[in-house]
């Protein structure tokens, strides 16, 4: 893809042609966490297909729509699945969405994905709130020519920027402290990026955990690399779908992974729908 900004301004104009909503908060949800999109009110759908540019996801359990509307009086534009460079995708089209989403006005993302547990202290179906990451997917969602224009606050839009605060500390102790509110503790931790499509074997995991890697997947560092280039401010969310390799005696499937996800709904939803009109 080239002139990645000309074609995210032509899917956002797309996009304020179905609604005059300016979404204040952008939230990208995850493997088997898509039903969440159901919680947005006065939503108006669009099909990825439906948007210019717009890349289409391939893998089961991302179902592929644009929501925007709002949820506890927040303006948001959800994203009901992701794309994945594992499919196929250059990092252009990885990121596009959020650039979309950045060009839309949103100025705060929600990022949330399926991951293994490395961390022996999660069990299955944990919330984790991401502290940082570690991106060994090879490659990187700023890769090619600067596009200042994409900066939405000032300062951001630079060729090389920081990321030592990529996943907001004021935004993650606002979730923790809801969770606490509502009874539970959110865990932090240390989100490792691989690229997939396969899981990982249990020598990779042991190799990670021994890199500080406190969970496994193969998304969100790409999202959160383009958004922090813009100048958004990130809040990460995994769902500890299943062990990873090696740390329980079984194999991984992914019906497993969206299984779990269902499986938590009813507590993503009460942590979300409460935290949303906090951030
Ligand atoms: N590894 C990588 N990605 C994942 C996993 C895993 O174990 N579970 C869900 N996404």
């Amino acid at each position: 893809m080239t002139d990645q900004y000309a074609k995210a301004t032509a899917a956002a104009d797309h996009i304020r042609t179905h609604t005059p909503l300016q979404p204040a908060l952008g939230i990208i949800l995850g493997s088997g966490l898509g039903n969440f999109a159901s919680q947005v009110e006065q939503a108006v759908t669009i099909p990825y297909a439906e948007i210019p540019h717009f890349p289409q996801s391939t893998v089961a359990g991302h179902s592929g729509k644009l929501i925007l509307g709002t949820i506890a009086g927040v303006p948001v534009a959800v994203m009901q699945g992701r794309v994945h460079a594992y499919e196929g995708y250059s990092m252009e089209q990885v990121t596009f969405p959020a650039r979309v989403l950045g060009l839309l006005g949103v100025r705060k993302l929600l990022v949330t994905n399926a991951a293994g547990g490395i961390n022996p202290r999660y069990g299955q179906g944990a919330i984790v709130a991401i502290s940082d990451h570690i991106n060994l997917t090879g490659t990187n969602a700023a890769l090619g020519p600067n596009e200042p224009r994409f900066a939405v606050a000032p300062g951001a839009g630079q060729r090389f920027f920081d990321m030592s605060a990529a996943y907001s500390p004021a935004l993650r102790k606002l979730a923790i402290d809801e969770a606490a509110r509502q009874g539970w503790m959110l865990n932090e931790g240390v989100y490792l990026a691989v690229l997939g499509p396969s899981y990982e074997t249990p020598a990779e995991i042991r190799a990670f955990r021994t890199l500080g890697a406190d969970l496994v997947g193969m998304s969100t560092v790409h999202e959160v690399i383009a958004a922090r280039h813009m100048g958004i401010e990130v809040l990460g969310l995994s769902v500890v779908t299943n062990m990873a390799a090696g740390v329980l005696d079984q194999p991984i499937n992914h019906e497993e992974v969206m299984e779990i996800g269902r499986r938590i709904e009813g507590q993503f939803t009460h942590l979300l729908t409460a935290l949303i009109p906090q951030l």
